[in-house]
């Protein structure tokens, strides 16, 4: 024991030497807690340089092809250009916008119940990637969590856009 101070040995008889409540009630859930904290940090964000890259570039992006109209913060322009914070057409309909992004889109629509009905100009030249990117930003800027959104589910989408 005088050997080593603080070696193992000395730690595991300090921990024998507790009393057992006070190992299994205290150290055991602690250790468990800060386990799993530190595992649901590794997951969410702390460590998805990928999902930091979309965000980053989907960000630049949105502001150079899609704020104009839409706005820097999302709340889109009175009653010409419809809002993407918040918006329940958005919220609920992941493929129609990664199609209308690349395609554009004409027609009536409703988002939030209010009635739009300007055409959207389609951006052809975005690629497959800078879509995803864009749409990771969106759909996780202004209280939106959904997620990276990965290219493979661009593609997927672009697959059956209506009328292409
Ligand atoms: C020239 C202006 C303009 C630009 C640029 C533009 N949009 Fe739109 N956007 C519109 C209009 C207008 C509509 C409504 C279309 C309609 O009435 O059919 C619309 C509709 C939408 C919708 C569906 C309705 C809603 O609010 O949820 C989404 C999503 C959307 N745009 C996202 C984007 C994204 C992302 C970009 C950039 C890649 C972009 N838009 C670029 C004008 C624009």
């Amino acid at each position: 024991m005088n050997r080593e101070a603080c070696g193992p040995d000395s730690y595991r008889d300090w921990v024998l030497g507790l009393d057992f409540r006070v190992r299994y009630c205290l150290l055991l859930p602690m250790a468990i807690g800060t386990c799993c904290l530190l595992f649901s940090c590794l997951l969410f964000s702390c460590a998805d340089p990928k999902f930091q890259q979309y965000l980053a570039e989907g960000e630049q992006l949105y502001i150079k092809n899609c704020s104009n109209c839409h706005q820097r913060n999302g709340k889109g322009l009175g009653l010409v250009y419809p809002p993407l914070a918040p918006s329940d057409f958005l919220d609920k309909k992941v493929a129609a916008v990664i199609c209308l992004m690349k395609n554009g889109q004409t027609g009536e629509m409703t988002v939030n119940g209010s009635s739009y009905n300007q055409p959207m100009p389609g951006i052809p030249s975005l690629t497959e990637l800078e879509i995803a990117e864009i749409a990771t930003y969106i759909y996780n800027s202004w209280g939106h969590e959904k997620g990276i959104i990965e290219v493979k589910q661009v593609s997927q989408s672009l697959k059956s856009c209506p009328s292409d």
